[in-house]
């Protein structure tokens, strides 16, 4: 037997892989709209650009920090985007993917027996790695007012100890669809201010946004307190190419440079060159898929009832709390008896018990077969 660390028994598969096992034992066919992750194809110039550092030979170690071309690159981004400054050659590390960025600051920045705040509901994949730190994840409930997740500061204040270190916000906030306004990044920076707690900012949403919502970066209001982590996974349709940053003060990325050193090393070399283009080339791209999603956004909204329609990112809420019945269960129903995907708003979190997260990250056919069969299962149940 190959013995197995303590610390990894606190690790779950996240919510996508557990049901994920369940569905290949399920006969099908099935149609599912459960991942975050976009059909659409990398748009073409990047992908030229792939190819042609690869023929230049761009096969070598990248720099730990990430190719100086990328981190201008993002320099570029975050000021022209989000109105921020960072230093390219001290502020940013380049990673693979967002989840990398999501590790290597909790790695920098936790000890042992250190508490994080989390949203309650919240992407579950956030979890596992603060337990690998030896810290604890700590819910922050939400409320729901009008068909719209919040996260209100007295919420913030309840949940808060002294052990907690840190703030996970995810703005566009996944599961939810609810975009942060200014006024309430304002109030949780004042919180952030008021208990010494530092804001990790996943934006990897930022991009998909609808109705005149406009994604704003805390790291405006809090820049010294803020790390912001990124990726141009959803915003280029690029999840496989594993590529994405982190901007924090330099002594910090310095730390998450010390555990990049130790573990990724980055993302591929010939990857960086293609990602620094999707960052400073034409980005009629990135408004082409937003249209795209807005499109399925209205169609996810005439073919169902009950959805809560999100501000951004590509998943809706169906608030089904009146019907009181676990949402776990009515997701398996949906499984097993008309063949449709989705996650249980629970498997977020007890704060999304009573409701269904249904992705519109694949479009077309297999979204309207999904919404048919959820349409069908809903007025059954
Ligand atoms: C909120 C959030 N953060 C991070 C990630 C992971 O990003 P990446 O694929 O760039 O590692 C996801 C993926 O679904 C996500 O939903």
């Amino acid at each position: 037997m190959i013995p197995v660390a303590a610390r990894v028994s606190a690790l779950r598969p996240t919510a996508v892989n557990s049901i994920l096992a369940e569905v290949r034992t399920t006969p099908g066919p099935l149609v599912s709209l459960m991942r975050g992750e976009p059909d659409l194809p990398t748009p073409a110039h990047i992908v030229e650009a792939a190819n042609k550092a690869l023929a230049a030979g761009r096969t070598m170690y990248p720099d730990n920090r990430g190719e100086p071309r990328l981190r201008e690159a993002i320099a570029e981004k975050l000021w022209r985007d989000n109105g921020l400054r960072y230093d390219p050659a001290t502020e940013i590390l380049v990673t693979t993917g967002g989840t990398f960025g999501i590790y290597a600051t909790l790695a920098a920045m936790l000890n042992e027996g250190d508490a994080v705040l989390v949203a309650d509901p919240i992407y579950d994949a956030y979890l596992s790695p603060i337990r690998l730190t030896g810290a604890t994840p700590v819910p922050v409930r939400s409320s729901i007012v009008e068909s719209r997740f919040a996260l209100p500061v007295a919420s913030l204040e309840e949940a808060w100890t002294p052990a907690c270190k840190a703030l996970l916000l995810n703005t566009p906030w996944n599961p939810t669809g609810t975009v942060f306004t200014r006024a309430e990044l304002a109030e949780i920076a004042a919180f952030c201010e008021r208990r010494n707690v530092t804001l990790i900012s996943d934006e990897i949403y930022e991009a998909i946004v609808y109705d005149g919502h406009s994604h704003v970066s805390p790291a405006a209001l809090l820049r010294e307190r803020t790390v912001v982590v990124n990726a141009l996974s959803k915003t280029y349709a690029m999840t496989g190419w594993r590529v994405g940053y982190v901007a924090a003060p330099a002594e910090f990325v310095r730390a998450m440079l010390l555990v990049l050193q130790q573990s990724s090393r980055g993302p591929s070399t010939f990857v960086q060159d293609a990602a620094a283009v999707a960052l400073t080339g034409p980005q009629d791209c990135v408004g082409e898929m937003q249209a795209e999603y807005t499109r399925r956004r209205k169609l996810v909204s005439t073919s169902l009832e009950r959805v809560m329609m999100p501000e951004g990112g590509f998943f809706a809420m169906l608030d089904l709390r009146d019907l009181r019945i676990p949402s776990d269960l009515i997701r398996k129903r949906l499984l097993t008896e008309f063949g449709v995907v989705v996650i249980h708003g629970a498997a977020y979190g007890p704060g999304g018990e009573g409701t269904l997260r249904v992705s519109f990250a694949s479009g077309g056919e297999v979204l309207e077969r999904g919404l048919a069969k959820l349409r069908h299962g809903m007025a059954a149940l």
